[in-house]
């Protein structure tokens, strides 16, 4: 007996039920995946991606991390971004951030965690950047930041330059009602990326 046989029951039992509900729904999703949409989001465990979107497996690649970053020098993060635009295709990219963020908290206040530091020293810029001092329009802003990085990558560059059909999202999730929010940050072209980061971020009133 482990002690994480709990867990192991619920997949097999997950695993059975949808087996019994849709047949062959392994063997198709064993020969490949093609998710439309790249998911950026905070490693949060109240936000679980594809659940509160309604999407299954095979529907949603996720990149999670502690609050939603998408940092150019962070390689893990840029091989994610590469795969799903270049190989996978995927057609939006959506950076969702969530209200009550323990990592921008952490990054508001002055107690020093770790290590974990110097990953959101990169919202204390964006903090920096607006001058904003409430926790939950800072999370929003930092969306509204990291959808501007994701534009600004080479990849995400050269898809766009090479015509691809690729939009991205900023999306912020509120823990107390289950329900998202769009920030109006949705950007297709490389030319408009900075009029409309920084139309989103003057509606979040910084
Ligand atoms: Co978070």
């Amino acid at each position: 007996m482990g002690v994480l046989d709990h867990l192991l029951e619920a997949n097999r039992a997950w695993a059975e039920r949808t087996v019994r509900e849709r047949p062959g729904f392994f063997d198709q999703l064993a020969t490949g995946q093609h998710p439309k949409y790249l998911w950026i989001g905070c490693a949060d465990s109240r936000v679980p991606a594809s659940r509160i979107i309604g999407l299954g497996p095979g529907e949603l690649f996720e990149h999670r991390n502690i609050a939603n970053q998408m940092i150019h020098s962070d390689l893990s993060a840029l091989s994610v971004l590469e795969y799903a635009v270049k190989v996978l295709h995927v057609e939006h990219v959506i950076v969702c951030g969530h209200h009550g963020c323990g990592g921008v908290a952490a990054a508001m206040a002055d107690e020093p965690v770790g290590i974990v530091d110097n990953w959101l020293r990169h919202i204390r810029d964006v903090q920096r950047k607006y001058d904003v001092h409430e926790l939950d329009p800072l999370c929003e802003l930092n969306v509204i930041e990291q959808v501007s990085n994701v534009g600004r990558t080479t990849i995400v560059e050269q898809a766009w330059r090479d015509g691809r059909s690729l939009t991205l999202h900023g999306w912020v999730y509120d823990l107390k009602t289950g329900r998202i929010k769009d920030l109006g940050a949705s950007v297709d072209r490389r030319d408009r990326l900075e009029a409309i980061i920084e139309a989103a971020a003057t509606r979040i009133g910084a």
